[in-house]
């Protein structure tokens, strides 16, 4: 028999994927579905993006590029950082990678040895704690709480910190639940991260998609940059999950790590992409405004409308495109309630404990979908309760 590495057990995976792998069997036995499980804009990548990225491909840009991203791209992202949190950044902080998700894989991988501890909020992007585990670390969660906002308890959060800890990971806007973290909350991180040399790995991939209130990053914090990873890319801001487009703002000797991680992995990120980038940070944002204001109509829909379902109550989220709901009320556990919405109402969603053990009674809902499909969605499920209790 052939081997398999032993990590692969502690290798998550990500349910988003494998419930719209489900919806399109159930859909291509005729079955109508509403998908809002998958977590990406439902836009399409503006227009002036995709031209510099054809453009580009025509320019014959195709070749490899420097593996930490091409020097002009740096130099993009460290301004868009500089202007947008309030830093100055230099392109030597600045790594472009595939994704936001290579930036979180390769910034654990260069910082985190086996039997480290790093805390983890929950529920929580999947990949943090699957990331940890399968490098031999170990993921301390931090409950995040309805009753807080979702957001995390100071109290709570200081007994989580041991010796081992080596870092914290923090995502505001947050997926899934739209929480968003104030100032004075990261002031409190990264003072806990002063006081015990920690990392701060900190996710700002729905930076952009916040509404009602300004964003706030860590980074902005005076010195803060010495020890914080900022996560953030083009996926979810310009709508271009499949160009796959992140970067990194780490201090430099990071940056260096990182490429070479790059260098042994990926080489370099598509090169065309590259130029796509640049014309997003650079060039017009109505594009995102209009999108960012599109969802603000969206998200009000479906919390307005979940709130008037029996037995399901929903916060309003503070920012990203999620409504994280609380279905503990209808007597089913988030599996039964997903399985529920998927087979009987026709409606994908995901078990809030696809986040992790704390989303255990919460249904996850992406709004990326047109303000029609969300009413029906909800008349779905009304539908759908009002049977299950019948029977
Ligand atoms: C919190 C968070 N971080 C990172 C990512 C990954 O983004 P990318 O498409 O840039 O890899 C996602 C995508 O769902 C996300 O929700």
């Amino acid at each position: 028999m052939v081997q398999y590495s032993d990590s692969l057990s502690h290798l998550g995976t990500e349910s988003a994927f494998e419930v719209l792998a489900y919806a399109k069997r159930l859909e291509a036995q005729g079955k109508s579905i509403i998908h809002l499980e998958i977590g990406e804009p439902d836009f399409d990548t503006p227009k002036n993006i995709s031209e510099a990225g054809i453009k580009a491909i025509q320019d014959g840009h195709t070749h490899y590029s420097p593996s930490g991203g091409m020097p002009a791209a740096r130099e993009v992202v460290a301004e868009y950082i500089s202007k947008t949190r309030n830093v100055k950044v230099t392109p030597e902080n600045a790594v472009v990678m595939p994704g936001a998700k290579p930036v979180i894989f390769c910034s654990i991988l260069a910082t985190i040895n086996p039997g480290d501890e790093v805390i983890v909020p929950d529920p929580g992007y999947p990949t943090y704690e699957s990331v940890v585990s399968f490098l031999g670390a170990k993921p301390v969660l931090m409950h995040l709480r309805e009753e807080n906002g979702f957001r995390f308890s100071t109290d709570e959060l200081k007994k989580l910190v041991t010796p081992k800890t080596r870092m914290i990971v923090i995502n505001s806007p947050q997926n899934p639940t739209g929480g968003v973290l104030t100032a004075k909350d990261l002031e409190t991180i990264y003072q806990l991260a002063v006081d015990n040399n920690l990392w701060v790995l900190s996710d700002e991939i729905y930076s952009r998609i916040i509404y009602d209130q300004q964003f706030e990053s860590i980074a902005s914090i005076p010195g803060a940059l010495e020890r914080t990873i900022v996560v953030d890319g083009m996926s979810k801001t310009y709508s271009m999950t499949g160009w796959r487009l992140g970067y990194a703002i780490v201090p430099p000797k990071l940056a260096q790590y990182l490429t070479q991680i790059a260098i042994n992995n990926f080489s370099c990120t598509a090169t065309f992409a590259q130029y796509a980038l640049m014309e997003a940070l650079t060039g017009p944002q109505d594009d995102v405004d209009h999108m960012v204001a599109e969802f603000k109509k969206r998200r009000d829909v479906i919390v307005d409308g979940l709130n008037q379902v029996e037995g399901i109550s929903c916060l309003k989220p503070l920012g990203a495109f999620y409504a994280f709901a609380n279905v503990t009320k209808t007597g089913m556990t988030s599996a039964e309630f997903a399985k529920m919405a998927m087979d009987q109402a026709g409606v994908a969603c995901l078990a809030g404990t696809a986040f992790g053990k704390y989303g255990e009674g919460y249904v996850r809902f992406s709004y990326a979908n047109s303000v029609e499909n969300l009413k029906d969605a909800i008349g779905r499920l009304q539908k759908a309760l009002a049977g299950a209790k019948q029977v």
